[in-house]
Parts: C-alpha cells; structure tokens; sequence
C-alpha cells in the first residue's frame, strides 16, 4: 500500500483551511509542499512561513521538497518552520554529502530530488545516507503537467540499487501522478505518491486519495 502525499500547490489559496480539513479528514499520510525560488526553477511557490501554518494545520508528515539554488541557507528555517522531511536537489548541490548532514543533524528526515534527465545511478554514493528519493516524473516548477514515462525506467533502476544495498530508502514519485498511472508507478517500486491535480481538481478529493492509496 503506498503513501499518499497530495501537492498543496494545487489547494485553494483563498480556502487553505477547507483544503487542509480534507486532507486531514482523507486517508492521505503526508502533506508534500513545494517551495520553489525562481532560480532553480521557473516559477516561485512559498517558503517557510506558509510551512508554518500548514504545520499548525496537520499531524500529518510535512514532507518539504525545496526546489531551490542554495538549500543550505534555509534548512534551518525551514526545520523552525516545522519540515518533517527535507528533500533537496541534486542538480541544486555542490556539496550534497555536506547539506545531507547538515539537514539530518537538524533532526530532520532527508531527501534528494533528481529531475527526469539526472540518472539514479548518480545517487549511489549517497544512498546509505538519506531516508527518501523523490524521482520527478515531470520537469519541477509546476502542477499539472504529464507524467513522462521513461521515469518508469528509473524507479525500477533505484529499486534495485536500494534492494541491492539492503537500506530502507523510500521512493517517492512526483509529477503528473493518476489513478490511470499510478498502478505501473507502484509496481516499479514506489513507496510515495505525490499528486496534485488529480487529487484536488477531481470531483471529490478525499475519495480519490483514498482510491490510490487502495492501490
Ligand atoms: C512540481 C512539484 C510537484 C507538483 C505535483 O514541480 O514538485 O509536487 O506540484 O503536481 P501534479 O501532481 O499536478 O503534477
Ligand atoms: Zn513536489
């Protein structure tokens, strides 16, 4: 059974409080939220003093992926803002083994994000340090776009390496998730689902988190 983690950037913004009492209310597990700067990515998001209200909003795992040049300068807010799980990106990192430290010494549960075109096989020796890799199934910067299928390919790769290295490092797939998809996700060895459009632009949100969590 995977773990559900619906892209508040795709919630109302005008009706946060509604959105987050489904999400509460739903079988959803973690809520994923995306902070995005305008540098690494096209687009700019939030950053930590919305973290913080959704935290005072939930129980929920707040699952933080930073799409952001830089992320060593904010770790620290982002664990006063109340981040579960810190997920950055390799192709934002210089020193990547340094800012895994620093986010885990933080008390925090470490990610690394790899765009579509980065390989997994650029994490192995990183892999033993870090709790979650969140595969982009699409380019980051926005919700709704297409779920580009060689992705696939890579969540079978690092279920492998992960298999083969026997550590407990969760996958999770972000970007263009369905419940048409997510059956193939899955069985390429997904832990997490992240979604946002077909979660809260269908008719009835939590009945579609709880049908892929049924999956
Ligand atoms: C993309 C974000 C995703 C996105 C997912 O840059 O990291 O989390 O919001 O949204 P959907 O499911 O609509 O692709
Ligand atoms: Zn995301």
């Amino acid at each position: 059974m995977p773990l559900i983690a619906p892209s508040l950037l795709s919630a109302d913004f005008l009706n946060l409080q509604h959105d987050c009492d489904m999400l509460n209310d739903s079988e959803a597990d973690w809520f994923h939220l995306d902070v995005m700067d305008g540098r690494f990515v096209p687009n700019i998001s939030f950053g930590p003093m919305l973290v913080e209200f959704f935290r005072k909003s939930t129980n929920k795992v707040c699952d933080v992926h930073l799409m952001i040049e830089e992320p060593e300068k904010y770790a620290e807010a982002f664990k006063k803002a109340g981040a579960d799980n810190l997920t950055i990106h390799i192709e934002a990192c210089k020193h990547l083994h340094r800012n895994i430290q620093q986010i885990k010494s933080l008390g925090m549960k470490a990610g690394i994000a790899v765009n579509p075109h980065t390989p997994v096989h650029s994490l192995q020796d990183i892999l033993a340090d870090i709790d979650l890799v969140c595969i982009m199934s699409v380019n980051p910067g926005f919700g709704g776009q297409s779920f580009i299928p060689h992705t696939i390919n890579k969540i079978k790769e690092l279920k492998q390496m992960i298999l083969e290295k026997g550590l407990a490092v969760k996958i999770e797939v972000d970007g263009g998730v369905t419940l048409g998809n997510a059956p193939a996700i899955i069985d390429a060895g997904a832990d997490v689902l992240v979604a946002g459009n077909s979660v809260f632009k269908s008719s009835d949100p939590a009945a579609t988190i709880a049908a892929l969590k049924a999956l």
